[in-house]
């Protein structure tokens, strides 16, 4: 494997993930399809008001957290490396009947693939960590938007990508030091499942998020970091309060998701 080739590696890694992800209880898709929302309370308020707001949403998978977007009224543009992903988004839009659009393009090549300019770019939860270059991703954001459009970012947070799978030791460097190439054996949405995935990724410091952010014209108007996931998507887990989790043994003792509101100058 070579660090080089990790368009080819992850697009693979995700198209093996994506029947996976669609036959998990983690995605339930029974709930989606009987009308639930599968948007968090944190994305729902930094997003605030998105009817009849055009959204580009950036590493969408297969849409579930789009097709919530269109049905609260938004013109949702969807963007996903992997072209299974995209393929059941657009089913499941022709399904629901809902007019979201989807495109299936590496993030760098977004703009290679939209005419206009959004209100709101949004991506959140194990997003950047698939990206070599937080540079090249803000100037998307930042080109994408219309002058005072708003960036609403929601990722886990880099402490934990520290961690062994356990969390019972460090083993990765909190900044980029270099790019980290590994197979895992299920997924984090059915960690029984019977698939090994090789994937590449990296590991990114909050500053260089923020670096990247206002290198590209976009200023912060909020960050907040949180102790709890809202997902249940690691080992050792407990669920402390309802669909609020942490890691058993260390407790609320380390950040786990970060939220972050910038503006287009
Ligand atoms: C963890 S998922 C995003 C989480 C999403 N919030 C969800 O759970 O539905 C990461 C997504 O990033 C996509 N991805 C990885 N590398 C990408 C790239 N270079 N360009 C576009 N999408 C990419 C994958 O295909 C995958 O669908």
């Amino acid at each position: 494997m070579e660090a080089t080739n990790y368009i080819a590696v992850n697009k693979e890694t995700w198209n093996n993930k994506v029947p996976v992800h669609i036959d998990s209880n983690f995605y339930d898709m029974e709930s989606f399809l009987n009308g639930k929302n599968t948007l968090p309370d944190i994305d729902l308020e930094l997003l605030g008001d998105i009817k009849n707001k055009s959204i580009l949403h950036l590493q969408c998978h297969f849409g579930q957290d789009s097709l919530s977007l269109a049905r609260l009224g938004a013109k949702v543009t969807g963007v996903d490396l992997s072209d299974k992903a995209i393929e059941k988004a657009k089913e499941l839009n022709e399904q629901l009947q809902l007019n979201a659009t989807f495109i299936c393009c590496d993030v760098y090549e977004t703009l290679e693939h939209i005419k206009e300019k959004f209100d709101i770019v949004y991506t959140s939860y194990g997003t950047i960590g698939w990206l070599p270059d937080l540079e090249k991703w803000a100037k998307v954001i930042s080109e994408a938007l219309k002058p005072n459009g708003k960036f609403v970012f929601v990722e886990f947070h880099p402490v934990l990508w520290m961690f062994d799978d356990d969390f019972k030791e460090i083993k990765y460097h909190y900044h980029n030091e270099k790019p980290i190439l590994e197979e895992y054996t299920g997924t984090y949405a059915n960690k029984e499942a019977a698939i090994t995935t090789n994937y590449i990724g990296w590991n990114h410091s909050l500053s260089e998020v923020f670096k990247a952010l206002s290198n590209n014209g976009l200023q912060m108007e909020h960050f907040q970091e949180y102790n709890y996931s809202n997902y249940n998507c690691f080992n050792e887990t407990i669920e402390f309060k309802s669909g609020k989790f942490r890691i058993k043994h260390l407790e609320n003792k380390i950040p786990m998701m970060y939220s972050l509101v910038s503006k287009k100058l």
